[in-house]
């Protein structure tokens, strides 16, 4: 990795405030907001036809190609570009072939990102969702489960998903809700045996809002229906009624994503890949498991984890203890309904952050 201090000098908050909240949105590097600010700027001296197109195309083409790298696809066509994990998410849940009486099984306190799709296919289409603790999900799956749909790592504690996850019976498919997975934690979707991996652009690839990813494996690409095809979705759009949606991923694509959103978020990736990723993740997970310690050791209730980049605490009052931090610019989150506040760490942080969130815990 260059110097950790180098790579903390991408980011403008950094200067200010111990930045703690990469699982809701990962600190803006200033070479994406220049990148995406030389985008818009392109864009109104010259307009925007035939050559803010292809800039458009060779990012959107560029950035599948680094998600993919990041999730361990065989190719690039494997990822759709979507708008967020949320997204993804919905277009497996809308894409597969789900009846009445169908099971699909899920996690406890998972993200109302996965929860509405899941809500709106129990409601419209009359399945049934049975919802365990993540710790044992992979106990749960019967002969009615037509799917599992959890996190892979848990944004309100940290904790990963089972191992066992990935030896559950063939022909039950699996999505990864990997929000809080991928530039965070090593993911690599042969070895999770996933059929399904939607993640986010804008939380730890630092990218802005607007983009995520889904992988859908090769042998899920024909059978996830894909129910709005639109231009940006066809193999040949001049084809007119004949025209087919891409058989991969990219029948998939988010309708629209502005060049300058392509073109920051590769920035921002870009970033992170030039501090090398092995070392970035190893970093983060490090300061984050010596922060777990250290609240333990001061008398925090820390919620169970894995060896992932978040840490939840217990609070009697988590929106005063986030409004406490912020007083003293230290960002972190709570949860609506969750005893929890959690911080993020990254590798962009530093030991100062830690020990400015430490010290805010015992201020007023
Ligand atoms: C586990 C999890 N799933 C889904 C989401 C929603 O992500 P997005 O805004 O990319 O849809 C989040 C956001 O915090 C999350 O933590």
């Amino acid at each position: 990795m260059s110097s950790p201090v180098a790579l903390r000098a991408h980011f403008p908050v950094l200067e200010t405030t111990a930045y703690l909240n990469a699982g809701t949105c990962g600190p803006l590097p200033a070479a994406a907001l220049q990148a995406g600010a030389d985008s818009a700027l392109a864009a109104a001296e010259e307009g925007r036809s035939t050559a803010y197109y292809e800039r458009l195309v060779e990012a959107r083409d560029g950035l599948r190609a680094r998600y993919a790298e990041r999730l361990g696809a065989a190719a690039p066509e494997d990822v759709a570009i979507t708008s967020s994990t949320s997204e993804g998410m919905a277009r497996v849940l809308t894409g597969l072939d789900l009846r009445s009486g169908d099971e699909i099984v899920t996690a406890d306190d998972e993200h109302p990102g996965l929860l509405g799709p899941l809500s709106a296919a129990r409601r419209l289409r009359g399945i049934t969702v049975k919802v365990v603790p993540l710790r044992v999900i992979d106990q749960h799956i019967g002969r009615r489960t037509k799917l599992v749909a959890c996190s892979h790592v848990h944004w309100a504690t940290g904790e990963l998903a089972p191992e066992g996850l990935a030896n559950r019976p063939a022909g039950v498919p699996l999505l990864l809700d990997g929000a809080q997975g991928a530039g965070a934690v090593p993911v690599d979707v042969g070895t999770l045996r996933c059929d399904f991996y939607a993640a986010a652009g804008q939380k730890w690839l630092c990218g802005p809002i607007g983009l995520g990813m889904l992988w859908i494996s090769p042998a899920w690409q024909e059978r996830l229906m894909a129910h709005m095809p639109t231009y940006p979705h066809l193999a040949d759009p001049s084809a007119g009624l004949d025209a087919r949606p891409w058989p991969d991923a990219r029948a998939h694509d988010a309708f629209a994503t502005s060049a300058e959103a392509l073109i920051a978020g590769r920035a921002s990736h870009d970033v992170l890949a030039d501090a090398g990723w092995d070392s970035v993740m190893s970093r983060a997970a490090g300061l984050a498991s010596d922060l777990a310690g250290e609240l333990a050791d001061r008398g925090h209730t820390v919620a169970p984890r894995g060896h992932t980049t978040l840490v939840s605490w217990r609070s009697d009052d988590p929106a005063e203890m986030v409004e406490r931090c912020a007083r003293h610019r230290v960002i972190v989150r709570s949860f609506p309904g969750l005893p929890w506040v959690r911080a993020s760490v990254g590798a962009w942080n530093d030991r100062g952050d830690i020990d400015r969130l430490l010290a805010a815990l015992g201020q007023s």
